[in-house]
């Protein structure tokens, strides 16, 4: 049976274990830290990859219609002019003039109490994520206030006003933090700045890429020159971006530096609201495929004054984490507007010529733009369980284990001798090197008690774990036992990397 944690204590035991285990470590911890930054260990560079791996495999290798591409993350700085980043990527911003905290000022909550014409309390809050968040977030932090306040007076009126809005003509923002005043908001470009080359001056100045998809555009005549490939097409991208974000939060799903995987799906304008539907739907079923839970996962439109100014339709794919309910990737019909804006700022022709119709046109894009990190995280929430299971006296204990997906568990066999002698050390190792030569991540592991071992692999996620012990030696056999069922059944060792390689591919 599996146990409930509470939300906040799920995501400090994950980000417990993730630490522990050597999933995911604070960037240069042994400095103190830098905030947004995060390093993957020996498992979680593992199950990222298989993230990535699954996502490439189905995106590019298994279709023929999507090719792939890397590009530079320094690019000319004229792509961020016509893609409107110089311009338009900004977080507005307010900061504290107490305690000089900074914060996002859409995520900043201000809770006015008014007795009939007078203000009687004002407090900042933040919050993040959905309306659910926000107002449970609200409702902590005024729980004893109200109480007090309420007895003093009974005719009190709460209202809650998003600081942006608030402070417009209004009473100056709240410090979350100190409670002292904030100052109005103020746009901030989120993009990182650099210099290329031995100049520091404006000549030189370039961006580190906030997002993948600018690459994608500025190569769409490369490709479609070269790769005898013609709409309805896409091109398929993963690769690190970077955001000054103002608030990293929530371990790896708001960071500084973050990997994307990202499609540019070019078609006939008449095709893009069909092509739009199909994409959404199919990103959506892809996380499903991999082990989230449908009743976790949910899509949601955007309403039209949510779209941003060039974008036809947009949805969301978003998870329930534990902190609140976030998106994993967005899916929007971007029209034509990304090539329309590099023809006009490189001189370039983007329309396609198409030989059939004799028509030209330039093509609408959707685009499908997942963040490997976030959908990495998700797989681990979801994976995170406490069970009960028997040890090796039959005791009932408890046990934390990775339920991944076979196919995204960081190690897929783990190897273990029941004893350190009688040539079991020995026939198990000739499993675990026939395992690492057909591609396997595999661990070997004779120390300690095997029950403890078995407990190690789970709560590494490790789906299957193969014994030698007495009975190989006389008739060839090992136990392979299932991370999930706990049942164990009887193969022969020779057919360990045959029946993984099978249960794999369920
Ligand atoms: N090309 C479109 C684009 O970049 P976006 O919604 O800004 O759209 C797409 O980003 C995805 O990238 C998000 O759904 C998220 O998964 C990921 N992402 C964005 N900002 C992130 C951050 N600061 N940290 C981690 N992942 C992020």
């Amino acid at each position: 049976m599996a146990k409930e944690s509470k939300p906040g204590d799920l995501m400090e035991k994950l980000v417990g274990l993730c630490k522990r285990r050597g999933f995911i470590f604070q960037s240069s911890e042994i400095y103190g830290g830098i905030n947004g930054f995060w390093d993957y260990g020996p498992l979680g560079v593992e199950l990222k990859k298989n993230v990535k791996d699954e996502w490439w495999n189905t995106i590019v290798r298994q279709r023929d219609d999507v090719v792939g591409l890397d590009c530079s993350i320094i690019m000319n700085p004229k792509v961020w002019e016509a893609s409107g980043h110089v311009v338009n990527f900004n977080d507005p911003l307010v900061d504290c003039k107490g305690c000089k905290a900074r914060f996002r000022a859409d995520k900043v909550y201000m809770v006015i109490a008014m007795a009939g014409e007078e203000v009687v309390h004002q407090a900042g809050v933040e919050a993040d994520g959905d309306e659910q968040a926000k107002a449970e977030a609200i409702a902590k932090a005024n729980s004893k206030t109200r109480r007090r306040l309420e007895e003093k007076a009974d005719r009190l009126t709460w209202s809650v006003v998003r600081v942006d809005h608030a402070v417009e003509g209004g009473p100056a923002g709240i410090c979350p933090m100190c409670g002292g005043h904030l100052t109005d908001a103020r746009k901030f470009n989120m993009m990182f700045k650099t210099f290329v080359g031995a100049m520091e001056d404006s000549t030189s100045v370039a961006y580190l890429r906030p997002e993948t998809a600018q690459g994608i555009f500025a190569n769409y005549r490369n490709v479609l020159d070269t790769a005898r490939i013609k709409p309805p097409f896409g091109i398929a991208q993963i690769g690190k971006s970077f955001r000054n974000e103002i608030n990293p939060r929530n371990f790896t799903f708001r960071s500084r530096e973050f990997e994307q995987m990202e499609i540019e799906f070019f078609c006939h304008p008449s095709e893009a609201d069909k092509w739009y539907e199909y994409w959404r739907d199919t990103r959506y079923q892809w996380y499903i495929n991999l082990g989230l839970k449908s009743s976790k996962l949910h899509l949601r439109s955007h309403e039209k004054e949510e779209l941003a100014h060039y974008a036809r339709a947009c949805a969301d794919v978003e998870y329930d984490f534990p902190f609140g309910t976030a998106e994993l990737e967005g899916i929007a019909n971007r029209t034509d507007f990304d090539l329309t804006q590099h023809q006009k700022f490189s001189g370039k022709d983007m329309a396609y010529f198409d030989d059939e119709s004799k028509e030209r046109y330039i093509p609408y894009v959707i685009e499908p733009s997942g963040g490997c990190d976030r959908a990495t995280l998700a797989f681990l929430c979801e994976a995170y369980t406490e069970d009960e299971a028997p040890d090796e006296n039959g005791a009932m204990q408890t046990r934390t284990v990775l339920r991944f997906h076979p196919r995204l568990a960081p190690i897929k066999v783990a190897i273990f001798p029941l004893v350190k002698k009688d040539g079991m050390p020995e026939s198990a190792d000739k499993v675990y090197r026939e395992c690492k030569k057909a591609g396997l991540t595999a661990f070997y592991d004779e120390k300690g008690a095997v029950g403890r071992r078995y407990r190690r692999q789970d709560e590494a996620g490790t789906p299957y774990c193969v014994t030698i012990d007495g009975q190989t030696a006389t008739d060839g056999s090992v136990t392979i036992r299932d991370r999930d069922s706990l049942k164990q059944e009887r193969i022969a060792a020779s057919s360990v990397v045959e029946t993984v390689q099978r249960k794999l591919r369920e």
